[in-house]
């Protein structure tokens, strides 16, 4: 609590404007600093506020919130309002439409790739559908527990399907529709899944994406394919939910882990569906005439939480966009946001840095003086891209709240608050309630005021992850080991003389790639499964749109020349194995790659090499330092 100021400082900052905090809900600093001790202080009285919204079938009997962080005393768990019973989706559409009365209101607006595709859905439409899926799913005898796959692209039904599952108590596993059939398969197998469900394709711009033909590569029997609308046709509209405890499992979220194979993050019901309510409601200060749009993909966990929990949850009304923000052209973003009079806007710094690169007039062309209130998440948005977005998007009214989460952390941990924080270009601010953070150097000390290092967390909130899917040993292995005692984000941070926060990026052996994780373990195993390569070294180089491109190192197995056909190949080869999102950038020929006499490899060095940095620092420990001129002799200087 100490390391949060008493006042925020007066200089260097920008301001929300009067207008702004006269109707928010944490209107100054000074309340969000009072709130913040007493969500600290007392987790259990500042939380029970949230939860006296929500539906409860029977009251919570433990504590409020339990929990071990510390792997020298025990294994780590958190338990959050153990012995309640509730629903997440009674909570997020029954009690909307029944006690709220918010039927008629709209739910979403879904707007298609193509222009003119559109449909409206209220809550009390939705209701019917998820009761309808969820009763088809009962029908396939899916049961509480079981696990189901959803490999959709951003329709309605997505929506639903994840609903009715949370309904009758299922555990969702969805699979972002751009990855391949090899990287589904892999997640189907890890969770287990009884059932997966999916749709033909769908258009992404103007490219067809067949996701049917991407599934049945799956080893799947045709003789079990069945048809959602001709099941759906004669469902029954009534479904009683299930009641779930606190802590049963809501859904798996694969997200990219270190040594390659991905990590199924397992949220549960009470602690997220609070969490996700709260954060949303606060950081995006939502009154009930707000249309709030968040431009992430469903398969993302910023689609979990700030598309379907928390925005529903609170009762609002949201965009759901199919497309792209280049298609049919680069003003598409702001037209959907004059049509719907959008006023709360969430995106990611890739999409702000790919826009800004054709000027003003794509985005002035459309009235945007509906918005209030911009988002960004994903990676750490440069303070240029910050200020096209304050200035030229937001005609500097809009505060731009910059939030730093994790999928592990369930909804946002750093943020400021529109109304209450005053902003830093490129600062993610404070802690969000109930968030202790802490910055530690490389022995685990905590440093106090201005200071740089790893950036953990001392105590949990009720979103966060609970464990890796049929892994506690890993879920402890990754987040908890290193610094006992501390929840280990994987990011780098600085504090500034006033307090604030700068995140400055992974400090572990992943990559930010438009804001999607990827591990360079993933990408090199994808890489050496290739007949031809021996091994390979996979490290990052700034990119001006997407953050970070895959600069790929490849030595080849003797007596095999490098040539274009082979570059193609294994672009080929790392897309089918992962996805899209992983395709290199640039792959070098390397016959042979910086090593410690160990057998180590130096990505340190490769990094400084991709970026035709000459200066290599501390190279005493290498094996055989005449790789070093080769490789900057056969640097790539055009992506493939
Ligand atoms: O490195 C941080 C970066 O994205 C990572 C989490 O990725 P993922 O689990 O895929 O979730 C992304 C959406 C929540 C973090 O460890 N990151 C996310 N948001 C920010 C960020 N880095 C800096 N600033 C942010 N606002």
């Amino acid at each position: 609590i100490k390391m949060i100021p008493d006042k925020a400082p007066g200089e260097e900052v920008l301001h929300a404007s009067g207008d702004l905090k006269k109707q928010a809900h944490i209107p100054s600093f000074e309340k969000y600093k009072e709130l913040y001790i007493r969500s600290v202080e007392s987790p259990e009285e500042f939380w029970g506020d949230v939860a006296e919204d929500f539906f409860w079938k029977t009251k919570y009997t433990g504590k409020f919130l339990d929990y071990n962080f510390d792997v020298t005393k025990g294994d780590i768990f958190v338990k959050c309002m153990e012995g309640a019973t509730t629903n997440i989706c009674y909570n997020v559409l029954d009690r909307n439409v029944h006690e709220r009365k918010l039927g008629d209101k709209v739910a979403f607006y879904w707007e298609g790739n193509e222009p003119g595709d559109e449909k409206t859905v209220t809550y009390r439409e939705l209701l019917q559908q998820v009761c309808k899926f969820a009763n088809v799913l009962k029908s396939q005898g899916v049961k509480k527990g079981d696990r189901v796959s959803i490999y959709m692209p951003m329709v309605v039904e997505l929506v639903v399907a994840m609903l009715a599952c949370a309904r009758i108590g299922a555990v969702h596993a969805i699979v972002f529709a751009g990855f391949s059939a090899e990287s589904l398969c892999e997640r189907i197998m890890d969770s287990q899944c009884c059932i997966l469900i999916t749709a033909d394709g769908f258009y992404r711009g103007d490219k067809l994406i067949s996701l049917k033909l991407i599934a049945d590569e799956v080893p799947w029997n045709p003789e079990v394919d069945l048809c959602w609308h001709s099941l759906i046709g004669g469902a029954s509209e009534e479904c009683e939910p299930v009641w779930c405890d606190s802590e049963d499992p809501l859904f798996i979220l694969y997200t990219s882990g270190s040594t390659g194979k991905p990590k199924g993050v397992l949220h549960t019901v009470s602690g997220y569906m609070l969490y996700t309510a709260a954060t949303f409601k606060l950081v995006f200060d939502y009154h009930s005439d707000d249309v709030y749009w968040c431009t992430a993909d469903i398969g993302w966990i910023t689609g979990h939480s700030y598309i379907t929990y928390g925005p529903l949850a609170n009762g609002a009304t949201s965009v759901l966009f199919e497309g792209l923000p280049t298609y049919p052209d680069v003003s598409r973003m702001w037209e959907i946001v004059d049509k719907y009079h959008v006023s709360k806007f969430y995106t990611a710094p890739t999409a702000i840095r790919l826009l800004m690169k054709y000027g003003s007039e794509p985005v002035q062309k459309y009235n945007r003086t509906s918005l209030k209130i911009l988002g960004t998440v994903g990676e750490p948005i440069n303070p240029e891209a910050w200020q096209w977005y304050y200035s030229v998007v937001g005609e500097k009214r809009c505060p731009v709240v910059d939030t730093f989460w994790q999928t592990e952390t369930g909804g946002h941990v750093m943020t400021p608050l529109p109304a209450a924080t005053p902003m830093k270009p490129g600062s993610a601010t404070f802690p969000f309630f109930g968030v202790v953070p802490a910055i530690l150097n490389e022995s685990g000390e905590e440093l106090e005021g201005p200071s740089e290092g790893y950036l953990v967390f001392k105590q949990p909130w009720p979103g966060v992850m609970r464990t890796v899917y049929g892994n506690h040993e890993r879920f402890e292995t990754t987040y908890f080991k290193k610094f006992p005692g501390f929840y280990v984000t994987g990011d780098g941070c600085r504090r500034d003389k006033d307090g604030y926060y700068w995140i400055t990026g992974r400090i572990d052996d992943m990559l930010n790639v438009s804001g999607h994780l990827l591990s360079t373990a993933e990408v090199e195993s994808a890489l050496v499964e290739h007949e031809a390569v021996a091994e390979a070294a996979v490290v990052g180089r700034p990119h001006p749109v997407k953050g970070e491109s895959l600069y790929c190192f490849v030595t080849l197995n003797d007596g095999i020349n490098y040539n274009q056909k082979l570059e193609v190949e294994l672009k080929k080869q790392v897309r089918e194995k992962i996805g899209a999102i992983a395709t290199p950038d640039y792959i070098q020929n390397a016959p042979g790659l910086p090593k410690t006499r160990s057998g180590k490899i130096m990505r340190r060095v490769l990094r400084k090499i991709a970026c035709n940095e000459q200066d290599l620092g501390d190279v005493s420990t290498l094996a055989d330092s005449s790789v070093i001129e080769q490789l900057f002799e056969n640097r790539c200087c055009t992506a493939v």
